[in-house]
């Protein structure tokens, strides 16, 4: 029920109407007995900055921003924090008594599920992104903060994995490599596919040969639909540890909940709404 003291949220994006996130946040906010609330708000590019106005004068505690507003949202916050700078992307804003800061929590989030999902060590490992997209750039900038041995970046266009490898460069030992080339160059522990290859209705295709998959890898797709890929399916079949996409997006909720609430998030009570 909403009081006159219920705390607003939301998700701002165009579409909207597919979004899982009010769900899985009201379900956060009831289980954890916080009065506050979470709208889906159908945001167009040209109609922005009146949104963000708009939640300042209502005194919102925060909101998701997702596609098209993750980059235009930056020019009408008071400050971006390193991260969502360096992934050139915002998906989390929050109201800090008045001054409105902008978070990445989609890479971050990413790891929490791998780590929570997997209980693999990252630090000192052989990592494989394959993309180079925006997804991608979360994902390697998050797993660069765990301290890998290395991280490889394959890409369709190679030459978009070469701009990320170098634009990360500060963070660590990132190099860009050709799909060609993966299985003559590239001994990793861990596969991440942040492509939509695989992803309904495609759900045929996957990003790598099966034939590269090895017994001793941890194979990862943030693809959630279907919520087993192919390249997991193919590497089940090899013995490999799998890890699917859902985690992902409960984690980046999970870390938006924190920094909205200063509470923990009752990570599986959010999981257990969605696969329900
Ligand atoms: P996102 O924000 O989800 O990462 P994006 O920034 O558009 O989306 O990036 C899409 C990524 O998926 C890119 O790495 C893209 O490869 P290219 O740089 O070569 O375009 C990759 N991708 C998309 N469709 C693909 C396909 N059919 N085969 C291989 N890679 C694909």
């Amino acid at each position: 029920m909403l009081t006159t003291g219920t705390k607003m949220y939301g998700v701002f994006g165009d579409p909207v109407a597919q979004s899982r996130s009010p769900l899985m946040l009201n379900c956060a906010f009831r289980t954890s007995g916080i009065d506050a609330a979470y709208a889906a708000f159908h945001v167009l590019p040209d109609q922005l900055e009146q949104a963000m106005h708009g939640i300042r004068a209502l005194q919102f505690g925060g909101v998701n921003v997702t596609i098209p507003h993750k980059v235009n949202v930056m020019k009408y916050l008071d400050e971006v924090d390193e991260g969502a700078r360096m992934i050139g992307a915002v998906n989390t804003v929050v109201n800090d008594s008045g001054k409105w800061i902008g978070y990445n929590t989609d890479g971050i989030g990413y790891v929490r599920s791998l780590k929570e999902e997997t209980r693999m060590m990252i630090a000192g490992k052989e990592l494989l992104v394959i993309g180079a997209g925006g997804a991608a750039r979360a994902i390697v900038y998050a797993l660069a903060q765990e301290n890998p041995q290395k991280i490889w970046i394959a890409n369709r266009t190679l030459s978009k994995a070469t701009e990320l490898a170098q634009a990360l460069a500060d963070y660590g030992n990132i190099e860009s490599v050709s799909l060609d080339e993966l299985s003559s160059h590239v001994q990793v522990d861990l596969v991440v596919n942040t492509t939509n290859v695989g992803m309904f209705p495609n759900q045929e295709q996957m990003p790598v040969p099966p034939e590269f998959l090895q017994q001793n890898m941890v194979v990862s797709d943030i693809v959630y639909n279907p919520l087993k890929t192919k390249l997991l399916q193919e590497a089940e079949i090899k013995g490999c540890q799998i890890h699917g996409g859902l985690g992902m997006f409960i984690y980046q909720g999970a870390y938006a909940f924190e920094y909205w609430t200063k509470r923990s998030a009752p990570v599986e009570a959010m999981r257990n709404i969605l696969t329900q």
